[in-house]
């Protein structure tokens, strides 16, 4: 039997590169992209994957072109709305993670009403990291902590005990990390939780990571040897 990762998570790049490839702007790609993000939804509820988690904009990204950043914010207010029957039709679960303080009301409230009324869905979950970074999420989860526990009981935290501070509380560690455009590193990502993640990297651009793209990175996850520091 196939192993199929619990949870596949993808650092979306290249969107730009692709556009100035066809001699367009960089917004164009940013579009293309959530076609993608819709292929590789639909494969990973298709192969049984329980999460897929996406990371959309991080919070170096607020440093973009102010042009840029809006026509991303834009563009995920739209794609989120149009997505939603999507959602319901394939009994997703849809999340944002992030630092939500940093957007705008108007996206907020419309995040909170796709997370809520797709809250009953049972399905695979669909989660987007919006305004994200790694070592935001640490020190965020450090501060709760901090702010809900004793001295005391600060002292005495176990590892797993710091896990539910994060973001990511009560969701599994990825098991695949996708990062598509060449681009060999983490970008402030999923620090923490990608501590034992496989890696998979491919120089395919964004727009162009679909289904086949998709099947073939978990292809690859089923060939790799787990071994979390033990001998096999
Ligand atoms: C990824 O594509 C999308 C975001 C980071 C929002 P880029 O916009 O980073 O595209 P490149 O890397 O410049 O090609
Ligand atoms: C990482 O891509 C962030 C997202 C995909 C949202 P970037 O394009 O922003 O990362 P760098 O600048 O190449 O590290
Ligand atoms: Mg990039």
């Amino acid at each position: 039997m196939k192993s199929i990762p619990q949870h596949v998570s993808i650092i979306m790049d290249g969107n730009g590169r692709w556009a100035k490839a066809r001699g367009k702007e960089r917004v164009y790609g940013h579009i293309e992209g959530v076609e993608s993000v819709r292929a590789c939804l639909e494969a990973a509820v298709e192969e049984g994957v329980k999460y897929l988690s996406v990371y959309a904009f991080s919070e170096e990204n607020w440093n973009r072109p102010e042009a840029e950043v809006m026509a991303l914010m834009e563009l995920m207010f739209q794609s989120m709305k149009k997505e939603f029957k999507t959602f319901m039709d394939n009994n997703v679960r849809f999340m944002v993670l992030g630092n939500r303080a940093r957007l705008s009301e108007n996206l907020n409230a419309a995040i909170d009403a796709m997370m809520a009324e797709t809250s009953v869905n049972t399905g695979t979950t669909l989660i987007l990291f919006l305004s994200y970074s790694g070592k935001w999420d640490i020190l965020q989860a450090m501060k709760k902590a901090a702010a809900s526990l004793s001295a005391q009981e600060f002292q005495q935290m176990e590892l797993q005990d710091f896990d539910r501070y994060l973001v990511t509380a009560g969701i599994p560690d990825p098991d695949l990390l996708i990062r598509t455009s060449g681009e060999l590193r983490l970008s402030n990502y999923l620090l923490w939780q990608s501590a034992y993640t496989e890696y998979y990297f491919t120089d395919t651009l964004w727009p162009d990571f679909r289904k086949p793209q998709f099947r073939e990175a978990l292809e690859e996850y089923a060939r790799r040897d787990r071994r979390y520091g033990k001998v096999k």
